[in-house]
């Protein structure tokens, strides 16, 4: 199978490499990936790296071999999965299945694939932020990656009281009813 790597350490140069297709150990789920999100953090850790990333921290896919251990997850489920330590970028990949999650028949997996990181920055910011309730609240980068989830979640709560900053051609999207992909 393969897979994305850098070619050298700080270099941005991209190439596919062909390598032995995972098999999974005990508590692995084995995926096909149907699509990889690229993060800014990819490109920091390419310039940062003593050696090769292996690209993709976000993915999405399909169930090609379930866990012995496990039936929560089997073949044909579509699942996505946030991989700090790279490596998303790649056709078969065998993940701890804990770090699996189902996507709805409703999110195409492109979609799923964007979600993981920046949601996830989205959530903290939702936690830190902590009770908003009575507050008028200023987003910058709403339109974003980070801010268009934030605004999604919160604004199930406080409709009126957010004020999203972004480009006039994104302000619609912002303003529209949460995404049903934070549902
Ligand atoms: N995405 C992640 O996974 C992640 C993880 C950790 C930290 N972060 C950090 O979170 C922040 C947002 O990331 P993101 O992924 O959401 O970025 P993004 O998808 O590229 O969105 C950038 C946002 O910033 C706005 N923006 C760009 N230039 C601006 C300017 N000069 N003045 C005001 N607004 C401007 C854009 O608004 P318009 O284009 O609509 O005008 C857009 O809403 C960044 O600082 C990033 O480093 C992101």
């Amino acid at each position: 199978m393969r897979r994305l790597v850098q070619c050298r350490p700080g270099q941005p140069e991209v190439g596919l490499e062909t390598v032995t297709e995972p098999r999974p150990g005990p508590g692995h789920t084995l995926i096909r990936v149907e699509a990889v999100g690229l993060n800014r953090a990819d490109v920091l850790y390419m310039q940062m790296a003593e050696r090769p990333w292996r690209i993709g921290i976000d993915c999405a896919g399909t169930v090609i071999e379930t866990d012995p251990a496990s039936d929560a997850l089997p073949v044909g489920a579509r699942v996505l999965t946030h991989l700090p330590g790279g490596g998303a970028a790649a056709e078969i990949l065998a993940v701890d299945t804990p770090k699996l999650v189902r996507l709805p028949d409703s999110v195409s997996s492109v979609v799923g694939a964007a979600l993981p990181l920046a949601g996830l920055v989205a959530r903290r910011l939702v936690r830190t932020a902590g009770d908003l309730r009575g507050l008028r609240v200023l987003i910058t980068g709403a339109s974003g990656g980070v801010g268009f989830r934030w605004c999604s979640w919160r604004a199930k709560k406080a409709r009126k009281k957010w004020l999203p900053s972004c480009a006039p051609a994104s302000h619609a999207s912002i303003c529209a009813p949460p995404a049903r992909i934070s549902a």
